[in-house]
């Protein structure tokens, strides 16, 4: 898929008001055109905020994660779609990804599974219950989604290689977990670099407190733009 590099990021706008986030794109500048807007920030006012973001050109990614019965999964989904986002997740249940696929029809949003979140591992999904490693739920729940005509997965960059595998090269592939060498890991468990995670096939990388939390915001946004524009190169 022929992105602009720039395009490939999506910075996730992790903080608790709208008037950190209009500073962080404010310094963030033109280096960033497209964000993620996820629980944080969507409860504090950030619906409206992605809606005037989305109306100055940036591409929105309204990480919001739905899951509820099909009913209400469509009525959410036909609302996001009306508010110009780019992408929504929805978790990876069939009867979920049914309702959002339908209810999306004729908008030009996108819609992404999400598989199994990368702070877990196997002892995570045991303790919720599952009787599946993360492998495997991941594998399944990507050939579920592909069957059903959801758009792209989020999916950990060490999955990347195997989904894209599973789910053939139409599908987005759009990676959380990113963490430049030698950056801080907080609490994801299965990171990957910008690099790698471009090498192995994802389509966009999620980069939140690598850039968010960094003295300079901007100058680390510039250097992982120009570690996934050497990435495309080299691929
Ligand atoms: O700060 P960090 O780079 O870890 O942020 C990653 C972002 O991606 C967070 O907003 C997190 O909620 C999100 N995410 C994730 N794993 C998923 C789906 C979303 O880390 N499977």
């Amino acid at each position: 898929m022929k992105l602009d590099p720039r395009e490939r990021l999506i910075v996730a706008l992790d903080v608790p008001s709208v008037a950190e986030a209009e500073a962080l794109v404010a310094r963030l500048g033109e280096t960033v055109s497209f964000y993620k807007i996820g629980y944080a920030l969507a409860f504090a006012g950030g619906i409206d905020f992605a809606r005037a973001l989305a109306g100055a050109g940036k591409g929105i990614f309204l990480d919001l994660k739905l899951h509820d019965i099909g009913h209400t999964v469509a009525r959410g989904v036909e609302s996001v779609a009306r508010l110009g986002a780019s992408f929504l997740t929805v978790h990876g249940y069939p009867q979920t990804m049914h309702a959002a696929v339908d209810a999306r029809a004729g908008s030009d949003l996108r819609l992404l599974a999400v598989t199994v979140l990368t702070s877990y591992d196997d002892a995570d999904l045991a303790a919720a219950g599952y009787d599946f490693t993360v492998t495997e739920l991941a594998r399944e729940r990507a050939a579920q989604a592909h069957d059903i005509g959801m758009d792209g997965l989020v999916c950990a960059g060490e999955e990347v290689a195997a989904l894209r595998s599973i789910v053939g090269a139409g599908m987005l592939l759009v990676t959380p977990g990113i963490r430049p060498a030698g950056a801080d890991s907080f609490d994801q468990k299965r990171v990957m670099t910008p690099a790698a995670a471009i090498a192995a096939g994802a389509d966009h990388l999620v980069v939140g407190r690598p850039i968010i939390a960094a003295a300079d915001p901007r100058a680390a946004a510039d250097a992982i733009v120009a570690e996934i524009a050497a990435a495309t190169r080299e691929g």
